[in-house]
């Protein structure tokens, strides 16, 4: 299916979707128009069956992505300012929620509204050039979409209010230490091991994947007896798919499983 927008370039490969932001110039700023078409993206590429997974990067040298747009967050108000903060939230629960695995591929800044979005993916490798932070009280405003939310459950509420408050920007390796990135690579190594990762992904229960993704989104939001609830439902949904029997049989006769990616 050919992918056609003015702010992403969108590539589907071996099943996997490759969405670059592509805003260099603007250090790949989120704009509205950027944040249109990537709710779109979330939509169109959670609905395409040939893709199983999506990898999200940013064109250029230097960023990932920079944050929101600062000069549209300068003609915002007091009351159009909540609505634009709820919209992307919106949109990156969106992306959260989406049910097929996703990577941030963090190749540069990842600052403000970028951390945010890099946060909602399921994932974030970065390159050892990678600088992350949230910026916005510089600002004289908080992150937006959901920086405050989801920083404390990746690194610790102590951290994310260091981090928060500080507004200070922090390298590849610290961001690893912190636990807000899987992992750390050279530069040129970034996409290759984005896709060696999804391709490990790809091996198993496609169904208990998108199942797996579900129930780790819901149980950080709710209750851990809710969260287990959820968590038993889905286990037992699993056994209604034909990768369960594929791959408890293929462990007892000892031989590799063959699942089915739908
Ligand atoms: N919004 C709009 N434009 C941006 C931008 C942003 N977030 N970040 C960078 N740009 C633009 C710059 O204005 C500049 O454009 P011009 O060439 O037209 O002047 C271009 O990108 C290149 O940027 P710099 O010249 O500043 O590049 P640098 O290498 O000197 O600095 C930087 C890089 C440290 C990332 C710096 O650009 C910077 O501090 N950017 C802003 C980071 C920031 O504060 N992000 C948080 C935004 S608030 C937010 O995201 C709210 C939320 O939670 C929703």
């Amino acid at each position: 299916m050919p992918y056609d927008y003015e702010n992403f370039l969108v590539e589907v490969k071996d099943n996997i979707a490759l969405v670059t932001f592509n805003r260099p110039k603007a250090l790949n700023a989120l704009s509205k128009s950027v944040m249109e078409e990537l709710d779109t993206i979330a939509d169109t590429l959670n609905a395409d069956d040939d893709v199983w997974g999506v990898i999200f990067t940013g064109a250029g040298e230097k960023a990932f992505i920079a944050g929101a747009d600062i000069k549209e967050l300068a003609a915002l108000n007091a009351i159009n300012a909540a609505d634009y903060s709820r919209w992307l939230q919106e949109i990156f629960m969106k992306v959260e929620m989406m049910r097929k695995p996703t990577i941030a591929a963090v190749n540069g800044f990842c600052l403000g509204g970028g951390c945010e979005f890099a946060m909602a993916c399921h994932m974030r490798v970065a390159s050892e050039t990678a600088r992350f932070g949230q910026p916005e009280v510089h600002l004289g405003v908080i992150p937006g979409a959901m920086g405050t939310i989801r920083l404390p459950r990746l690194v610790g509420k102590g951290l994310a209010m260091e981090l928060i408050l500080t507004g200070k920007m922090i390298r590849a390796n610290e961001a690893y230490r912190l636990g807000l990135v899987n992992k750390v690579v050279a530069e040129d190594e970034l996409l290759d091991e984005c896709f060696k990762i999804m391709k490990a992904i790809f091996n198993n229960g496609g169904l208990a994947v998108r199942y797996a993704i579900e129930s780790i989104n819901h149980g950080l939001t709710t209750t851990p007896a809710e969260g287990g609830n959820i968590e038993a439902n889905l286990f037992g949904l699993c056994y209604a798919t034909e990768d369960s029997k594929e791959g408890l049989n293929a462990f007892i006769e000892k031989r590799d499983p063959r699942f089915l990616w739908k």
